[in-house]
């Protein structure tokens, strides 16, 4: 069974087998990732890059064909178009102080949408503030769905950039980014695809979305924390001016001047995560090898249950209702406190996430402080599922 590959759901929390579903703020690793880092510390560690002995050597071996694995996962046209960076809010970062920034000035404006998660509002309200651009938003509906009969108008004259999240971290709402890609680049806009919660659930392939970059989350999809890639088109990364500078990214230096090195290690500098980027390589092969078809069918199947089995708990209010959607739920109950609801659950097992889960603009768009909030990954069950209402009815029996 897949569950057995994540020995961290096999433990008692309270004294109830554990229920966990904040998998939208991290998922459990598999056997394979584990063993992939404790591989490298055990039987390779040695700096990567730099050295001719043996284990540098095989150090680098692993760390580049993690980056093969990864490329292959999101179908991108070759393993240097990956960046390894800490994680998604870094890899937007990169790409608002180097691409974005090289060619925006005051009076420039970058869209957004209304789900963003602050890692794909922050970095441009920054830009905005260094340039004088302005942030402009797409509108969401009351189901947690973008309003993109408004996407036309809003991709104006001045729109230089597009930054856009692939799935909703809040609400699970899946957004038609191809479309929405298309759409930009009718207007030679690029696109930047935030792909945090969209990896762990749905198979990806850049050249299909033909977006110009894409962030990926390592610890979303079963890899290490401080793991992350950023693809981008090559035509862009050839073109854009490094990020941080410091070693490896270097190919000459004096005092006088430095001649960068070739992408990807342009935007590599200093040593970086190793052994997490050598664990993101074994979640990508992890997630290849049980079927990147078999995972979003079975999370699809999640959701219908959970989507039933959470509608038929009385006064629980779901946020979020698009038609497509992945196995995210925020939920409200009548007259209890979000929090008090997590800390009950917490007591039968049930780990949620509660709060406004970094997305603070969704949920003061319906006029609430947060939510609580049931992700779901593959390796859930119906039954968990089933042990997630049977807990809400508790709490829920306690204020009444
Ligand atoms: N962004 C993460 C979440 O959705 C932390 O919980």
């Amino acid at each position: 069974m897949l569950r057995e590959h994540f020995p961290g759901l096999n433990k008692q929390v309270h004294a109830k087998p554990l229920v966990y579903l904040d998998n939208a703020a991290t998922a459990q690793r598999p056997r394979a990732v584990i063993d992939a880092v404790n591989d490298y510390y055990l039987n390779h560690n040695a700096n990567i890059h730099r050295g001719v002995h043996s284990l540098s050597e095989s150090a680098t071996e692993r760390y580049e064909q993690a980056r093969r694995s990864i490329s292959r996962l999101i179908n991108a046209p070759s393993e240097k178009d990956l960046i390894f960076v800490r994680g998604c809010t870094e890899g937007v970062n990169l790409v608002a102080q180097t691409f974005v920034r090289n060619r925006i000035k005051a009076g420039d404006e970058i869209l957004i949408s209304h789900l963003e998660h602050h890692s794909n509002i922050v970095p441009w309200q920054l830009l905005c503030e260094q340039t004088g651009a302005k942030l402009k938003v797409i509108p969401m509906n009351d189901q947690g769905e973008l309003v993109l009969n408004e996407l036309d108008q809003l991709l104006g004259n001045k729109t230089k950039f597009m930054a856009v999240v692939h799935v909703s971290n809040a609400l699970g709402t899946i957004n038609p980014i191809k479309k929405m890609v298309a759409a930009a680049h009718e207007k030679n806009i690029p696109v930047l695809v935030d792909g945090a919660q969209a990896t762990p659930h749905l198979k990806v392939d850049v050249q299909d979305l033909d977006c110009d970059f894409y962030t990926v989350s390592g610890h979303k999809m079963y890899g290490p924390t401080g793991s992350g890639v950023l693809y981008g088109k090559a035509e862009h990364l050839n073109a854009m001016p490094p990020y941080h500078g410091g070693g490896e990214m270097i190919s000459k230096v004096t005092f006088e001047s430095t001649v960068y090195n070739a992408v990807p290690a342009k935007f590599e500098a200093g040593t970086p995560n190793i052994a997490g980027g050598i664990g993101l390589g074994a979640a990508a092969e992890f997630m290849m090898s049980v079927g990147l078809d078999k995972i979003a069918q079975r999370d699809q199947e999640l959701r219908v249950y959970a989507e039933q089995a959470l509608g038929e708990v009385p006064g629980l209010r779901l946020i979020g209702t698009a038609v497509e959607k992945s196995p995210v739920f925020s939920f409200v109950i009548d007259g209890i406190h979000a929090h008090d609801i997590g800390t009950i659950i917490d007591h039968h097992g049930v780990a949620i996430r509660t709060g406004h889960h970094c997305t603070m603009p969704i949920f003061q768009y319906f006029g609430l402080a947060g939510s609580c909030r049931a992700s779901l990954a593959f390796y859930n069950t119906e039954k968990e599922v089933d042990v997630l209402v049977e807990s809400l009815l508790k709490a829920k029996a306690m204020f009444e």
